[in-house]
């Protein structure tokens, strides 16, 4: 190796190290050292080295957590050790006779025990060897698992080439993967609004969201895992308590709730603090689990057919009230979707006040068998969103009759239907329904799709209601004058719209895609499908056939696509909205310029420029026939190089003989 190659591949190394460390720091310790920006720069250097220098390529760099679309199938493997389950207690009285039968089972023997949290997620397998995450499996059912390690390695907080000293060269380790509450109620609200079924627990939203095809998505929902397991030939310690510390020594989550307890009273003083206190923990938790710490003693307990005999499951106790129901209402979403909700007689649970509980779909509603006037059980076992859980069947009212889902749409009196296989009524009547109109409006003019300001929140249903607009296209005809007669409105809300709906006119394609409500199409989709189309006229004229050409788009979204805009309504609401001049078409580049000054050159860039943006650079390459590489190679024409440009990629032009030119001479070129 050159001595210039060996101080490449020390950068390279370095800066794994470095952004390992960081990410360790970030994910497991929560202890950033460096701002996001600091640590961005070392990635973006990094992945410019690796781009230039494949050869040094390797599949635990930290650039590769992004994940990837490639979508594959799982391979199952058989699990070297058998994942067992729990046994499980709901008492201290219980976990107490745990604590007893141990100890009589190793009679004088001291004997420790320790505490730990019972996450509630998706148990996972890793298996290192030489230090590196080799394989990640699911449990599956306990004999043979999913090998998931492309979506495992997106997971931040799971170190990929381990720290510190001291492991074993072979070893698993067993764990939880888990979605904290702040991304599961981000994902869930996310859900909400694009009126895609909720998870109902963080527990759902990671093991679906483990066993996803695409890793990029998993990258983004920012799921977590803590660890308490270490299993191998060679651990470094004699018990569970240490064997854990040095894990965590080496890069792991492993909860600091952790305790190593002597005798009873600290067993049960534990379970009396988690109690309570794990409610202020950032991921959710069923219970604490009781281990005993030496090997050789869980060596001679043993195991039954199904759990080990020496660790224990405590169950929390969910939080449950028990109230009246008041009656059950139906509401329509902007899809038309029926959902039953339960209003309640308000009941305080978990510090909250709770009257409304939503029953989700008919399925559910019937199950419960709810009648007029029940008395229900309300619970927040872990989860924020009341739940109804049962009836005091015992209570209930002599000859009371029983909830009937509606058979019409409570809004517009249509005639519902269920799809075959869905678990939801829907409202056919897209376009006479109120709440599906208004909703429309809403999603319209919502921040993500044309961010028209002025008519968030209620407002929407206010003009619609004063029969100021009937659809999306209404809102551009909109007057001050018609909108300052309305309670409550005065100059300077009716300016805010104004402005509003002036601005949305420069919002870009693919938004106003996704501000359509065309069902199953939601942003990324939109995104996708205006890209490929270009404009309305094109997207308005495809196929089935061709809409699945994209990338992506499956038939259910194509034949979604193609219904939208075979009605005629929809076509005009789409006229209109371009003839007042809404954005309908990407962006074309100016053509007039267009020349084959470069055709047949390949032209890397590298570095930040002043007189035009790096994007209009490589826009200009196109523009003049050239074209853009990301990497240095023999077929590189040139470097197009401007200030603080990496060395690794000037050695790299020198060594291979690429001549580099800076932005003035470029543009002379071109001239
Ligand atoms: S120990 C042989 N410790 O609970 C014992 N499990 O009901 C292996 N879990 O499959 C499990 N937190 O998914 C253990 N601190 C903890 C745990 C824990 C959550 C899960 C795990 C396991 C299930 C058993």
């Amino acid at each position: 190796m050159t001595p210039d190659m060996d101080s490449v591949k020390q950068r390279i190394e370095m800066l794994r190290a470095q952004l390992d460390e960081h990410n360790n720091n970030y994910y497991v310790l929560n202890a950033p050292t460096i701002s996001d920006k600091e640590f961005d720069d070392m990635m973006r250097e990094l992945e410019e080295l690796e781009r230039a220098y494949p050869e040094f390529d390797d599949p635990y760099s930290p650039t590769h957590r992004v994940g990837s679309d490639l979508a594959k199938g799982f391979e199952q493997v058989l699990h070297t050790r058998r994942m067992l389950s729990l046994g499980n207690t709901y008492s201290i009285e219980e976990v107490d006779d745990f604590v007893h039968r141990c100890r009589e089972a190793l009679p004088g023997e001291d004997m420790a025990i320790v505490g730990e949290m019972k996450f509630d997620g998706t148990s996972i397998s890793l298996h290192y060897r030489d230090g590196r995450l080799v394989r990640a499996v699911t449990r599956g059912d306990g004999e043979r698992g999913d090998v998931v390690t492309d979506n495992v390695i997106t997971i931040r907080s799971i170190p990929l080439q381990l720290r510190g000293t001291g492991w074993p060269r072979e070893f698993e380790i067993r764990g939880e993967i888990v979605l904290p509450w702040r991304e599961f109620d981000r994902l869930n609200a996310e859900r909400q609004f694009n009126e895609e079924p909720l998870f109902a627990n963080p527990r759902n939203a990671a093991s679906g969201t483990l066993k996803m095809q695409n890793s990029a998505e998993v990258a983004r929902r920012g799921l977590d895992a803590y660890f308490y397991y270490l299993l191998g030939e060679d651990l470094p310690y004699d018990n569970h308590f240490d064997n854990m510390t040095a894990a965590r020594s080496w890069g792991f989550k492993v909860s600091d709730a952790m305790k190593r307890l002597h005798g009873i009273d600290d067993v049960d003083g534990y379970i009396r603090y988690w109690d309570s206190a794990r409610k202020e923990l950032p991921v959710a938790t069923d219970g604490l689990v009781f281990k005993v710490d030496s090997l050789r003693q869980q060596l001679n307990l043993g195991f039954t057919a199904k759990s080990p005999r020496w660790a224990i499951a405590y169950k929390f106790q969910a939080e449950r009230a028990l109230t009246r129901l008041d009656s059950v209402s139906f509401e329509v979403g902007r899809m038309g979707v029926i959902t039953p909700v339960a209003n309640l007689e308000p009941v305080l649970l978990s510090g909250t006040v709770v009257k409304r509980a939503s029953l989700h779909n008919e399925d559910i509603m019937r199950q419960l068998d709810l009648h007029d006037g029940d008395m229900l059980y309300v619970e927040k076992g872990g989860e924020i969103i009341p739940k109804i859980t049962g009836v005091d069947v015992a209570s209930r009212l002599d000859g009371s009759s029983p909830v009937k889902f509606v058979t019409h749409c409570p809004a517009c009196g249509s005639a519902l239907v269920r799809a075959e296989g869905e678990a939801s009524w829907v409202c056919p009547d897209k376009y006479g329904c109120p709440p599906q109109i208004v909703g429309r409006i809403e999603h319209y003019v919502g921040r993500r799709m044309m961010d028209i300001e002025g008519i968030g929140g209620e407002t929407a249903q206010i003009l619609y209601d004063a029969g100021l607009i009937k659809n999306a296209a209404d809102i551009y005809t909109l007057q001050p004058q018609d909108i300052m007669k309305l309670a409550r409105f005065g100059p300077r809300s009716a300016d805010r719209i104004m402005e509003g709906a002036e601005a949305s006119k420069s919002v870009p394609f693919d938004r106003v895609v996704y501000a359509l409500s065309i069902p199953f199409v939601g942003e990324t989709v939109a995104k996708k499908v205006a890209r490929a189309c270009g404009d309305i006229d094109t997207l308005m004229s495809m196929t089935v056939d061709q809409l699945i050409g994209i990338d992506d788009i499956g038939p259910r979204i194509a034949q979604s696509i193609v219904e939208y805009f075979a009605v005629p309504s929809n076509v005009e609401i789409v006229e209109r909205l371009r003839s007042y001049g809404v954005q309908m078409s990407m962006p074309k580049a100016d053509d007039s310029g267009r020349s084959d000054r470069l055709a047949g050159k390949t032209i890397v860039i590298s570095g930040t420029f002043s007189r035009h943006s790096r994007d209009e650079y490589k826009d200009m390459i196109e523009l003049h026939g050239g074209k853009n590489s990301g990497s240095i190679s023999k077929k590189t024409d040139f470097l197009l190089a401007g200030e603080n440009m990496g060395p690794a990629k000037m050695e790299k032009a020198a060594k291979l003989g690429v001549s580099v030119i800076g932005e003035d001479e470029f543009l002379a070129m071109l001239e």
